[in-house]
């Protein structure tokens, strides 16, 4: 069912816990199936100089964000407002069908973390334009509704 890489991530995670005094944290909690993330950032001028992941999600959850972490690692806060589960899903070389949500997760903790950062700071990023820090309540409610 799992790929070798993902297989491997889940394994040997890369950037998993936590830091001490990240400059931004954002935890997102999934609508599906009620697993969160949490995700600590170093940022330095703009640059995403470290990051760790924290989750209670399951095996894809875990891959997914050690891939995510290592991706926004170096990069501007723009560019990494431009990543999406998508990316970490084709770094992983893919993911079960049924295990697409896990990786939105790290997603949308990563936007938090930046969002976080951005409103302490009084930063204006483009990437963050219509980004709705409380979104996941609103899934829920959709959720609910259609239940
Ligand atoms: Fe919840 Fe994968 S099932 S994160």
């Amino acid at each position: 069912m799992y790929n070798d890489k993902v297989m491997e991530h889940f394994m040997n995670p890369h950037n998993a816990g936590t830091m001490e005094d990240p400059d931004a944290v954002g935890s997102y909690g999934s609508p599906v199936c009620g697993d969160m993330m949490e995700i600590s950032l170093k940022i330095e001028d703009n640059v995403i100089v470290d990051a760790k992941f924290k989750t209670f999600g399951c095996g894809s959850a875990i891959a997914s964000s050690s891939v995510a972490t290592e991706m926004i690692k170096g990069k501007t806060l723009d560019a990494a407002l431009e990543l999406t589960n998508k990316n970490f899903i084709d770094e992983l070389g893919g993911l079960p069908g049924p295990k697409i949500h896990c990786s939105v997760l790290a997603e949308q903790a990563v936007k938090k973390a930046i969002y976080d950062y951005a409103s302490k700071n009084g930063l204006e990023l483009e990437g963050l334009k219509g980004f709705d820090p409380n979104a996941e309540e609103d899934d829920h409610h959709h959720q609910v509704e259609e239940e």
